[in-house]
């Protein structure tokens, strides 16, 4: 972990170091989750086409406000944001993404897993963030997480009856 910079932020030195490691992991998978939305989004075919396209747009739009606030999170806690494509191959928790999908519940079964995977993520960290005293981080991790879940309750019911 790299060396925080000063700040005259007053939390304190633990619960930066805790906040910018946890935001910092959701960061890249927030990243990786929003390339492979946008693969969906662009090789998507079949009967549903029209309607995933656009709840795939809806979906990548979210995660770029969300990652967004996480990285300038990170900032202001004194970290630098692990914010590179080599970064973001390098750190992401997710399973790859499959380039070769293109039927619709193809695509919706792959994000499932990944958004349930992230949500479960972000949900360690709400409680790792707040256990440290950061009760700002631990509010900017449950308002995604509450969208994460959303978002996952849309994709699962494409696959149940
Ligand atoms: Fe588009």
């Amino acid at each position: 972990m790299a060396k925080l910079r000063t700040t005259r932020n007053d939390l304190g030195d633990n619960a930066k170091k805790i906040s910018t490691e946890v935001l910092n992991a959701t960061l890249a998978d927030i990243m990786d989750l929003n390339n492979a939305v946008h693969m969906a989004h662009w090789t998507v075919k079949g009967p549903s086409f029209n309607s995933l396209h656009l709840l795939f747009e809806s979906f990548y739009n979210q995660l770029a406000t969300q990652l967004d606030d996480v990285a300038e999170r990170c900032v202001q806690l004194g970290g630098k944001p692990n914010g590179t494509t080599q970064l973001v191959g390098e750190k992401t928790r997710l399973a790859p993404y499959p380039a070769d999908i293109t039927l619709g519940l193809d695509h919706v079964a792959a994000l499932t897993d990944r958004y349930a995977a992230l949500a479960k993520s972000v949900r360690e960290g709400i409680d790792a963030t707040d256990e440290a005293g950061d009760a700002d981080t631990a509010d900017l991790l449950t308002g995604i997480s509450r969208s994460l879940d959303k978002a996952l309750w849309m994709l699962e019911s494409h696959l149940e009856k």
